[in-house]
């Protein structure tokens, strides 16, 4: 009987190391260990055995039954995790947490421009950034002499539009407004966020990509004060209450008259820091009333429409609104500066 014993060992660890799939390895099981197995046979003519040699067997027999589950276990986790591993998988282990992007921190604040426009009844439309010198120039009344087409500040493609002049990559967000207006009528109020190119030498205040937020109101009897009053309200629903704005004469081509405007710096409250050179005020964007020779561009009769426009930095906004100190971090896909948003 102890022979027969072992050889049923042997067969059945034999099949077993044989056996891949789960239905086989479940068959084998049946098999070995079933009510009709061999093993369950032997168990049963134990008792006609010698009382002294009836423990030895039962004990064989236990050894026989404990092998064969061992290696169903094993042979059952193997082709469950397809590794030689005996370690069944333990789901009570902590996971790996997958990590989750998020919208970029100059995105997130463009969010907020978007929505504080968009509550005042504004547009937001886009433009491509490899631009004709027709739209970035031309359209927006900038002189074929105008130094800002210079070399040294455009990005000019090795690629030529129809007419034969190199594309441009595109220095503001500008010629998405005459763009914008090949498919509309006044009145509009259109807001104009995208990437633009600037041939730059870069620092901590300076890239040679940054975004701008472009907006252009049209309609009739559009005048300065809206303009000035519509920047103020935006201001203070971004940074609060306590912002002022202060309005300098400038030049745009593309607007008449033009003016920069400054907003009190929020570090020093406008008594002075480094952040401001001391001056109290931050350069924050360039604004005017539409010239009409743009107008005329944008097929609007400028006797009957007026408009006002501006462009706003959104890196240098962005950077006070978080209080971050260098430009350079929104680019340089560091992810401990990205987190932190
Ligand atoms: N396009 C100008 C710039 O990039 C900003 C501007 C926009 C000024 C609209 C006036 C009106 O500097």
């Amino acid at each position: 009987m102890k022979k027969r014993l072992e050889q049923l060992r042997k067969d059945a660890l034999a099949a077993f190391e044989k056996a891949t799939d789960p239905a086989s390895i479940q068959k084998l099981e049946t098999q070995f260990l079933g009510r009709k197995a061999e093993l369950a046979k032997l168990s049963k003519e134990m008792k006609a055995l010698a009382s002294a040699e009836r423990p030895l067997v039962g004990k064989l027999i236990n050894d026989i039954k404990k092998d064969i589950s061992d290696i169903i276990q094993k042979k059952k986790s193997v082709s469950k995790s397809g590794t030689q591993s005996s370690v069944a998988f333990d789901h009570t282990l902590p996971g790996i947490t997958p990590v989750v992007g998020h919208v970029h921190p100059i995105i997130q604040f463009l969010e907020k421009i978007e929505d504080i426009f968009t509550t005042m009844g504004y547009e937001v439309v886009e433009g491509p950034e490899l631009e004709t010198q027709e739209y970035n120039f031309d359209l927006l009344n900038v002189p074929e002499d105008h130094p800002s087409r210079d070399i040294q500040d455009t990005f000019y493609v090795d690629k030529n539009d129809k007419r034969g002049r190199p594309l441009v990559l595109r220095t503001h967000t500008s010629p998405v407004q005459i763009r914008a207006m090949k498919t509309r009528k006044p009145p509009v109020r259109l807001l104009v966020p995208g990437r633009v190119f600037r041939n730059e030498r870069t620092d901590a205040g300076h890239e040679s990509t940054f975004y701008q937020c472009e907006a252009l109101v049209i309609d009739r009897g559009i005048r300065v004060t809206d303009l000035i009053g519509t920047l103020e309200l935006f201001l203070k629903r971004l940074y609060g209450e306590d912002v002022k704005i202060r309005v300098r004469p400038h030049f745009y081509p593309f607007t008449e008259p033009s003016m920069d405007v400054d907003m009190s710096c929020l570090l020093c409250g406008g008594s002075g820091c480094v952040f401001c050179k001391q001056s109290g005020w931050i350069e924050t964007l360039g604004a005017g009333m539409v010239h009409p020779h743009v107008l005329v561009n944008m097929k609007v009769d400028p006797k009957k429409y007026s408009g006002f426009a501006f462009g706003l930095g959104i890196d240098r906004l962005m950077m006070l609104y978080y209080g971050v100190d260098d430009i350079r971090l929104s680019y340089s896909g560091d992810l401990r500066f990205i987190e932190q948003f």
